[in-house]
């Protein structure tokens, strides 16, 4: 006997639409067909729309911040309000701090997840200090253990690689098969141009946007895919926002190069005007996240991008920072100069939404490219198709059971996270996630949480499907 039928479900793969019921076994999907027999718990999907369950391969949590600044979210509320927006699967950042050894950092953020994830979780690791020992030793050992994924940066001060340090991460990359996300904004220029803003008393936080142009992006985007040419390793855009990166990607994916590329929600849904808040007030710190939100055009782009390939995976990004918190947006210095607002913002639980409303809904993207943006295509770029990311015999029984119908206007007091906003108050969208299903448990059901935070277990991962396929 099954554990539990889902009947009569219009399942939705990244590449079939069809009706049939869904039979589940110890958390697993062991049949799929016309009626798959009794079961101990029956679910009725009349109506519904079942897809994979998501995978959120870029969202921060609990990550250190220096002594002034605290995440809103650990992995407790983080992974709650993944859970309430349909995602299954999210994949945070162990950061290395200068001087750690990737073990350590690694060690403690597993001991930081600890009983305390309403979803599955896998981790990638961000490198800011490529040591000799690092790269040689801890990286390559950490990669064999399951860890096939790395994150570097471009900018920032406590995290910024030069491009002597890019080119030795990108080379330890391609002998250890790993993928490494990049994110692609050229420092130097954004630190002449912050400088440039604020002598000239342009410090609301509007002028975060301003001091990262398109072309910085561009700029950065451009360089990183150089050096993975020149050390011949595949590589990830992360956040890109809009069509000046975008058409770097495609002129290196043109040229045969395996390049993938992440967008995000804000990117879809926001412009650099959020920024400006009420009247370039401090409210705009609520959007300032970077890469910043561009315009509508940029907005177009990203749509064309999602439809057309140029984009493989659709990412939140959840970087929550609380607004009226001393710890948070609000910090010390952040209303005397944008440069002191962490940058970030939440998302985790409004990605699908979004997407499904202004994408399928909408008639942008069709379902089954919402469900390979959204969960196939990550599942397989980090190393977990097909235990995660489809419908099918043997796979974890992942499932996220959507109303196409449901009217939703977004609003703080439906968010599960502990930040105290939603950038996206107000919006109206049509399509939303009604019961998200780990392993073959309800861990959602009608907005109400019915798992555990011991539920959550850790993915150990393979291959990214970049050096397999
Ligand atoms: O502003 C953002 N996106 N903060 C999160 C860190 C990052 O760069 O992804
Ligand atoms: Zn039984
Ligand atoms: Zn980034
Ligand atoms: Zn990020």
């Amino acid at each position: 006997m099954l554990d539990t039928a889902i009947r009569n479900a219009t399942i939705i793969t990244a590449g079939d639409r069809y009706i049939a019921q869904i039979g589940i076994r110890n958390g697993r999907i062991i049949t799929i067909a016309e009626d798959v027999g009794p079961a101990h718990e029956e679910i009725d999907a009349t109506g519904l729309w079942v897809m994979p369950g998501g995978i959120d391969a870029h969202v921060h949590l609990e990550q250190p911040q220096g002594p002034n600044v605290v995440m809103a979210d650990g992995f407790e509320s983080g992974t709650r309000s993944a859970a309430a927006g349909g995602t299954t699967t999210v994949m945070p950042f162990a950061l290395q701090q200068k001087g750690q050894s990737l073990r350590e950092v690694v060690d403690a953020y597993h001991a930081a997840a600890k009983d305390k994830c309403h979803v599955d979780c896998s981790f990638h690791i961000i490198i800011t200090d490529p040591t000799p020992q690092v790269l040689g030793q801890e990286l390559p050992a950490l990669v064999k253990a399951g860890y096939t994924s790395f994150k570097v940066f471009m900018t920032y001060d406590d995290m910024v690689l030069n491009d002597a340090q890019l080119l030795d991460v990108f080379d330890v990359a391609r002998r250890e098969k790993a993928m490494v996300m990049v994110h692609a904004e050229g420092y130097d220029a954004i630190r002449y141009m912050t400088r440039r803003l604020e002598e000239a008393g342009h410090t609301a936080p509007y002028f975060h946007a301003e001091s990262r142009p398109e072309s910085v992006e561009r700029e950065a985007t451009h360089r990183a895919i150089s050096h993975a040419e020149l050390t011949d390793v595949p590589i990830m855009i992360v956040h890109v926002s809009g069509r000046e990166p975008m058409e770097q990607i495609q002129w290196a994916k043109r040229r045969g190069r395996k390049l993938y590329a992440e967008t995000c929600p804000q990117y879809i849904a926001l412009t650099a005007n959020n920024l400006k808040g009420l009247n370039m007030d401090f409210e705009g710190a609520k959007y300032v996240c970077s890469p910043p939100p561009r315009d509508t055009d940029s907005q177009k782009a990203i749509w064309e991008g999602l439809r057309d390939g140029t984009f493989d995976i659709f990412s939140s990004d959840h970087c929550p920072f609380r607004f009226d918190d001393p710890k948070g947006k609000s910090v010390e210095g952040a209303r005397t100069s944008f440069r002191w607002v962490p940058n970030g913002i939440p998302g985790i639980e409004t990605r699908l939404p979004i997407l499904f409303s202004e994408g399928i809904v909408k008639g942008r993207i069709t379902p089954e490219r919402f469900v390979a943006l959204t969960a196939t295509n990550p599942a397989k770029l980090f190393g977990m198709y097909p235990q995660k990311g489809t419908i099918a015999i043997g796979a974890d029984a992942d499932l996220t059971l959507w109303d196409p119908q449901r009217q939703v206007t977004i609003s703080q007091s439906l968010m599960h996270h502990d930040c105290d906003y939603t950038p996206y108050e107000g919006m109206q969208v049509t399509g939303w996630p009604v019961r998200t299903i780990l392993r073959g448990q309800t861990i959602m059901a009608n907005g109400a949480i019915t798992g555990t935070t011991d539920i959550g277990t850790y993915i150990d991962r393979g291959l990214s499907a970049a050096f397999t396929a």
